[in-house]
């Protein structure tokens, strides 16, 4: 069985693409995917749920990936911790966890360049600049490594799971996508692993925008 270089976790955890090929050369069935970039909650929680439910083994990958950060000050406080990540994802009982270093995923700096278009002249596309780009880049490379059968996204990203659906029409992935139900704080605020970020002030505005648009 493969390694897990971490003291408290059982979790079957691959550090590079040839350690998890060699395991999924091993494996005919179907394989979901739920892609992360870690310091999971419960919203991701629920995509590896029924990531279970609908396949016969479920990966899931921790990667935070620099390439789709406009803003250096946003990828170096973005919340870290893999060791509780794991411990959680050993508890729903995800089969194998992903976990590439920066090196691993990009051995040189990627060159090419995906425009999508209208599709990111828009929304979070406009405000964050070549995001959607490093976004593309990432799953792609992340689905020639993990080869799933189906891949889970987060509704939560709209915008993103648009771009995604382009993205494996346009390349020809033989990957089927499910769009999962946001899931909410108590306040109506979205989960989010940035949530923690937030100060008490914020994070009412934020729930008190959710319930504006819910009566608007
Ligand atoms: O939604 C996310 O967490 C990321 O954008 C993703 C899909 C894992 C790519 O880095």
């Amino acid at each position: 069985m493969p390694q897990t270089a971490f003291s408290n976790s059982s979790v079957n955890v691959y550090r590079t693409a040839q350690e998890y090929i060699s395991a999924r050369k091993l494996f005919s069935g179907s394989l979901g995917f739920v892609p992360t970039m870690g310091a999971l909650h419960d919203g991701h929680l629920s995509l590896v749920t029924r990531c279970k439910a609908e396949n016969q083994k479920t990966v899931c990958s921790i990667f935070v990936n620099p390439i789709q950060f406009d803003n250096q000050e946003d990828f170096s406080k973005y919340p870290q911790h893999l060791e509780q990540d794991l411990n959680l994802l050993e508890k729903v009982g995800c089969d194998w966890v992903f976990v590439p270093s920066a090196q691993e995923m990009y051995p040189s700096v990627p060159k090419l360049k995906f425009d999508f278009g209208a599709l990111e002249k828009v929304m979070e596309g406009k405000q964050r600049v070549g995001h959607f780009n490093g976004v593309a880049i990432v799953v792609s490379r992340l689905f020639h490594v993990i080869q799933p059968s189906v891949a889970y996204f987060g509704q939560k990203d709209l915008q993103q799971t648009i771009i995604v659906r382009q993205l494996i029409q346009d390349l020809g992935f033989q990957i089927q996508m499910q769009v999962c139900d946001t899931l909410r704080e108590e306040n109506g605020l979205a989960m989010s692993s940035r949530n923690v970020r937030l100060s008490t002030r914020a994070r009412n505005d934020a729930a008190l925008l959710y319930s504006t648009l819910l009566q608007a």
